[in-house]
């Protein structure tokens, strides 16, 4: 999300603001922890994940894409799409069998019949192909690492393979293929071999538990003991806890708390997945609104409470089919980004890979999340970058540390950000009283009360508030009678994302939405669609998210005062 604070702030702040983070909020090299519920480098100032999942989990234990694109171009890759962070994947059979880890990627490729994969490793990455698995998998965090992109190492499954099944052996501690001690063990040795390596920056310990053995008590015994054995080995690494249910649920720990010795160093972090497939019913049949309104209160009930307990939450899967032709994923990818920009959550897209050299059997076979191409060469769909993008910048949090300022506070604004293309409105020129959609980064701040008042850009001046000026028309900045009901707007739908008014002279009461007008760049009011009950129509063309920022601006504190 685009940081939604008046340009004044931001020119206010910029002298102090280390270049790292302005780019982005690029930062290698860094040691993070927590401080209440944000992620922190080591001066306190806020670092937001922006990650990306990149799998090295399947069956050759091989980082997808090597055989299609030189690591160095890969990386390059994604930093130029704005991602800060990838989520590394391997097995842990990776850290525990010597006989699979001494493997070199040439051997580990012919044995699963990818010659030709083997071929293209050959040509990109020809110095890949007799390293070590384990050797391969070291080259690719250090190729991030010459990008500043930081890596999160997940454990993904125990045995290499696509996952995930309730019964593929992989699930729960005790299933066939994941015994704890060995789980440990492998923990401990991936921890200690990257312990030195300065991007990595943090340890997932297990994707995904599952299936019919999990349950909470065996949940709590083994990860505080999988916490400890990556504390012991690296103190430097956030240690990333994810819950039951393939991930989807950490409301258990609502009624009990993780326990381990070095709580006081800040460093757990839960990490949470969201697909549209958890609802998919619900998302093809039922009204947009409503969906949403339902999963984002759900998202709260089964992990977004952490937050106000004063822990971070890494949203470290969702994703949604790139090719825009999954109906569920059209509606459900904007309800969950909503749910991201207002938290300013942590998160990992899932995921970069435009295919895999071998994945469930399929030789090259696409993934249609993947914001790469089939041949990696290029984003799949430019079109629905910015969705992903519109994620990106922080919105709220530490920034107050940097500004050396008279001002004490900051009233809180609002940024407006159209989920379906991950545009914000702006103004159409610097003294245009109408609106369009634009970069994210060069948003304008509004002053907004819910659940209804005037909608008045911070920055505006002798231009204080938005009015619907009738069906079809633009919306429009003006001194006109402030506060009557055509300039008056509320959210009406369940989803708080459909921003109304009554447009003016609509004597018959005719209610109006904020809406993309037919050239797709500017801001119209149209007749509200589908603001309920009807589960056949889209209403993502209407959805505006009012994304609050909280950034304060502030004298700078002592430095033991900002955990
Ligand atoms: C260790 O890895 C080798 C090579 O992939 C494999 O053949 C063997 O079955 C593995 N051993 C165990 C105990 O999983
Ligand atoms: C990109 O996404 C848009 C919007 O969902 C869709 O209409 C278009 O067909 C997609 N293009 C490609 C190449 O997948
Ligand atoms: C916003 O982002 C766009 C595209 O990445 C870039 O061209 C532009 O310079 C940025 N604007 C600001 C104010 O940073």
């Amino acid at each position: 999300m685009g940081p939604p604070v008046s340009r004044r702030v931001v020119a206010l702040c910029l002298p102090l603001l280390p270049l790292a983070l302005l780019a982005g909020e690029r930062a290698a090299a860094v040691t993070l922890s927590t401080s209440s519920r944000w992620i922190v480098d080591q001066a306190g100032r806020r670092v937001k994940l922006a990650c990306v999942n990149w799998p090295s989990h399947l069956e050759p234990v091989v980082a997808e894409g090597l055989g299609r694109q030189p690591v160095g171009a890969i990386a390059g890759m994604v930093v130029s799409l704005g991602f800060n962070c990838v989520r590394l994947t391997y097995p842990i059979a990776l850290a525990t069998n010597a006989s699979l880890s001494s493997l070199t990627v040439r051997q580990s490729l012919l044995a699963h019949g990818l010659a030709e994969t083997a071929g293209g490793v050959e040509v990109n990455n020809p110095g890949f192909l007799d390293l070590t698995l384990i050797e391969s998998l070291k080259a690719v965090v250090n190729a991030l690492g010459e990008k500043d992109v930081m890596v999160i190492l997940d454990n993904h499954v125990s045995k290499p393979g696509w996952c995930c099944g309730n019964d593929d052996g992989n699930g729960f501690f005790g299933d066939r293929d994941f015994d704890p001690d060995l789980w440990v063990d492998g923990l401990t040795n991936m921890a200690t071999t990257f312990a030195d390596v300065p991007n990595v920056v943090g340890m997932s310990l297990r994707n995904e538990l599952r299936g019919p053995r999990q349950n909470p008590e065996d949940w709590y015994t083994y990860m505080e003991r999988g916490a400890e054995a990556v504390h012991a080995a690296s103190p430097r690494a956030l240690v990333i806890m994810g819950g039951l249910s393939y991930d989807y649920d950490l409301s258990f720990l609502a009624a009990r708390q993780v326990s381990v010795s070095f709580a006081a160093e800040g460093k757990l972090v839960p990490e949470v997945h969201w697909y549209s497939f958890s609802d998919a019913r619900a998302w093809e049949a039922e009204n947009a609104n409503e969906v949403c309104a339902r999963a984002s209160r759900e998202f709260a009930r089964r992990a977004g409470f952490l937050l106000a307990r004063g822990l971070p939450l890494f949203l470290s899967e969702f994703g949604a089919d790139l090719r825009g032709g999954d109906p569920r994923d059209n509606r459900f990818f904007p309800c969950a980004a909503s749910v991201a920009a207002e938290h300013d959550l942590d998160w990992a897209y899932w995921a970069l890979q435009g295919s895999y050299a071998l994945r469930q059997g399929v030789a090259g076979m696409d993934e249609a999340y993947g914001v790469l191409d089939w041949s990696w060469s290029k984003p799949r769909n430019v079109t629905v970058l910015p969705r992903i993008q519109s994620l990106q910048r922080p919105n709220q949090g530490q920034f107050v540390y940097l500004c050396h300022s008279s001002i004490s506070v900051i009233p809180s604004s609002n940024g407006m950000c159209h989920l379906m293309t991950g545009l914000c409105v702006v103004r159409s020129g610097a003294a245009a009283a109408t609106l369009e959609l634009g970069p994210c980064n060069e948003t304008d701040a509004w002053g907004y009360a819910p659940p209804s008042s005037t909608l008045v850009l911070r920055d505006a001046a002798g231009l204080p508030c938005l009015r619907a000026e009738g069906r079809g028309q633009p919306a429009r900045l003006g001194t006109k009678a402030c506060g009557d009901a055509a300039s008056t707007w509320r959210l009406a739908s369940d989803s708080g994302m459909h921003v109304a008014a009554v447009e003016m002279g609509g004597g018959d009461g005719g209610m109006v939405c904020l809406d993309v007008g037919e050239d797709g760049r500017s801001i119209v009011t149209n007749p509200c669609a589908c603001l309920r009950g009807d589960g056949t129509c889209d209403p993502e063309r209407q959805w505006f998210k009012m994304v609050t920022s909280t950034r304060r601006v502030t004298r700078r504190p002592p430095a033991d005062t900002i955990a």
